[in-house]
């Protein structure tokens, strides 16, 4: 009888804009050796394909043929790149545009269906994954083997995106990324399907007060133990 497979190892990471999980997600996935997948970043980039079609962002039927016809890649070198039908669009997807129009295709449940499946495909390739989003815990991974979700103050979440928005190139106050972080937390949390919540089996994490290296050590304590 041949050798089973050891069964992937699942780690979802979920919460808000700016808590944190997108930094601590790719060091806790390096120091695993697994996979790091960026959800939000498969959002952004039918987001940006919708916008560069000039689809009518209100015409679900539209959103999930696109999204039934579209390929997403991730792929990690230097850090991770995302694909759009063979294109890199890692920076083209980071835009405020694309950031502003993105809640009217995590929205759809057609859209979100194609997306989870490609999610559940590609996390449980090779050793397992780290993912982050939204959803990974309740949705794309409910049987995941550590569920954490991430929070910290709304002060705290602009402060860390306006950096890396500055960093990135881009002119941003502190008072608009604000805006459009409690903008964006209400329409993850009010949406019918796939909403932004802390399922009963995740391990809160208030990272307000911590180091990134406070988050990933208090992550990998648990994982590791
Ligand atoms: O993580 P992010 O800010 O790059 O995500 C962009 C948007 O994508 C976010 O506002 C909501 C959506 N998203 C989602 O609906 N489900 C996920 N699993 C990940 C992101």
């Amino acid at each position: 009888m041949g050798k089973r497979a050891a069964k992937p190892l699942i780690i979802a990471i979920d919460g808000p804009a700016g808590s944190g999980k997108s930094t601590v997600s790719k060091i806790v996935a390096k120091r695993l050796a697994l996979l790091y997948i960026d959800t939000g970043a498969m959002y952004r980039a039918l987001t940006l394909k919708a916008m560069r079609q000039g689809l009518n962002l209100e015409d679900e039927d539209a959103l999930v043929s696109l999204a039934g016809s579209t390929k997403i890649g991730l792929e990690e070198k230097d850090k991770l790149h995302v694909f759009l039908d063979g294109e890199d669009v890692s920076l083209a997807i980071r835009t405020p545009g694309v950031t502003a129009n993105v809640k009217y295709i995590a929205r759809v449940p057609g859209v979100r269906h194609e997306m989870v499946a490609l999610q559940r495909l590609i996390g449980q390739k090779h050793c397992g994954a780290v993912l982050e989003g939204r959803d990974i815990g309740t949705v794309v991974f409910p049987n995941a083997d550590y569920k954490f979700y991430l929070d910290a103050s709304p002060e705290v979440r602009a402060k860390r995106r306006c950096k890396e928005l500055i960093e990135s190139g881009q002119k941003v106050s502190e008072i608009s990324v604000k805006e459009d972080i409690l903008t964006r937390d209400d329409s993850d949390m009010k949406r019918n399907v796939g909403a932004l919540k802390k399922c009963d089996d995740a391990i809160f994490i208030d990272t307000t007060g911590l180091s990134i290296d406070g988050v990933t050590e208090k992550i990998l304590s648990y994982i590791c133990a």
